[in-house]
């Protein structure tokens, strides 16, 4: 039913029966900033059966996601789990309603910023380990500094979270994590991937990827099980919570899906923050110069602790344009869960909405040369509410954002203040999206001790 002052969402065009899923398939990154392109902030594409909007202005996300929460929700369907929730379950980022409110309100205190200067001292150690573990591999070495990046921040993560480490299986999960990851996008909105319990290739590499982190990570809990009482991390809440009333613990499909959700999203986009700001940093060398002064002056050389980044100007600016730039959760994802308005558009009940945070951290009319590396332009006054969404927003802004920039500002200015990062190849990195924004192929570089 069309109402007479109803403006209509332009269709992007696509195939007869399919609509756009082709493009969708082939590559999500440049059909989902074509769509932008050819028809604007809000356009309708169709996926096979499937009906999905894509939103790329800061006003239309702010009528949804904040004034209109209770419409846009997360798609978890327990019997037909898709997408994310194929991994993470019931996790903190896919559950909904008061599954999700209890556990948000349970873990929130962890990330509190009073909670995380306890933090800085593992990750610190996970920094040093890297750079000690650098200089033995010898002098002007080659690596993948995406491979080195996603190491790091897992050793972050685990060492935080659940007092433990898994580098030494790292080699098996950074690529079953990435599978799992390609798997999740590729069927999320896609109406026509066969259910899992059909044997294609893809399905047998996703179940084999995900029995794999299954395995880390229910390793992880049984050990702690096995040493109750050593820890105060967050693993310990988990494992304590109980209902005041009933006495009532958390099943273990409970914890597990927590634990893969931290251990998931906590440590793949720092990774990928971390590698496409050092990208970034050596391509612009003149902002290097810019940030190693300001950590000349401010540390002296020394490692930073909680009141030394506080003090940090520039770098925080690095961070916020190398997140505005190259986001790392690109997009956000919402079931639509009535007929509803959006600026004068009417969108269906049941159709999906996607946010794209990597389209309006480009839009023309809201960034002065999108394109450009300018950290300066936080420098400034200006607030960009709505228009810089990085850790996305509303109720279900990420809990993890003060403990990443915290983390990438750390190691940031441990690396740069001890390496110069060379990179191999002339050409652009391309970027590989799947939710998150990767580099594509890695970054191969040389590292050079200063
Ligand atoms: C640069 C690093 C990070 C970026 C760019 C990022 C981005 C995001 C975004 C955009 C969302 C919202 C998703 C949505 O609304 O659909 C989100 C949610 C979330 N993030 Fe992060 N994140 C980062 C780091 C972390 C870390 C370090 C952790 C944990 C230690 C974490 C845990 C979570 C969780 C649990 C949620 C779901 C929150 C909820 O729905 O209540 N993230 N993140």
């Amino acid at each position: 039913m069309t109402m007479p002052n109803q403006k209509a969402i332009p269709q992007a065009q696509g195939d007869f029966l399919l609509g756009n899923l082709r493009q969708f398939k082939a590559d999500l990154f440049q059909a989902i900033c074509g769509w932008q392109r050819d028809y604007g902030d809000l356009v309708s594409i169709k996926l096979a059966t499937r009906q999905v909007y894509l939103i790329s202005h800061p006003q239309l996300l702010e009528q949804a996601l904040i004034k209109q929460h209770d419409v846009f929700v997360k798609m978890y369907n327990p019997e037909k789990p898709k997408g994310l929730a194929l991994i993470l379950g019931q996790g903190l980022v896919t559950s909904q309603g008061d599954l999700w409110r209890r556990q948000r309100h349970l873990m929130q205190p962890a990330f509190q910023r009073s909670n995380l200067a306890s933090m800085l001292p593992q990750m610190v150690m996970a920094g040093n380990n890297m750079l000690s573990r650098w200089q033995q591999l010898g002098e002007n070495v080659e690596v993948d500094l995406a491979n080195e990046m996603m190491r790091l921040a897992l050793e972050v993560i685990t060492q935080t979270m659940f007092s433990t480490s898994v580098l030494d299986k790292v080699e098996k999960i950074a690529p079953a994590l990435e599978t799992a990851l390609r798997y999740a996008a590729k069927t999320a909105a896609n109406p026509l991937a066969p259910p899992l319990i059909i044997p294609t290739p893809a399905n047998q590499q996703f179940k084999q990827a995900r029995k794999l982190l299954d395995e880390i990570i229910y390793d992880l809990i049984e050990q702690r099980r096995m040493q109750p009482h050593t820890q105060h991390d967050l693993l310990a809440t988990l494992l304590n919570a109980h209902n005041e009333d009933s006495g009532e613990r958390m099943t273990d499909q409970q914890i597990r899906d927590e634990v893969i959700t931290i251990f998931t999203a906590g440590h793949e986009t720092t990774a990928n923050l971390l590698s496409w700001t050092l990208y970034l940093l050596a391509k612009h060398p003149e902002i290097l110069s810019k940030l190693r002064a300001e950590l000349t002056q401010s540390l002296q050389g020394k490692i930073p602790d909680t009141e030394d980044l506080q003090s940090l100007v520039y770098m925080p600016a690095i961070l916020n344009e190398s997140l505005r730039i190259r986001p790392p959760v690109g997009m956000m994802i919402r079931k639509v869960n009535k007929d509803t308005e959006l600026d004068g558009y009417l969108l269906k009940g049941g159709s999906l909405a996607i946010f794209s945070i990597y389209n309006i951290h480009h839009h023309p009319e809201l960034w002065q040369h999108p394109e450009q590396f300018n950290p300066d332009r936080f420098l400034t006054d200006d607030k960009h509410r709505f228009s810089f969404i990085p850790f996305g927003t509303g109720e279900r802004v990420c809990i993890g954002n003060h403990f990443a920039l915290m983390e990438a500002q750390l190691l940031l200015s441990m690396i740069v203040q001890q390496y110069d990062i060379q990179l191999l190849n002339k050409e652009e990195v391309e970027i590989e999206m799947t939710v998150s924004i990767r580099p594509k192929g890695g970054i191969p570089v040389r590292l050079i001790k200063r």
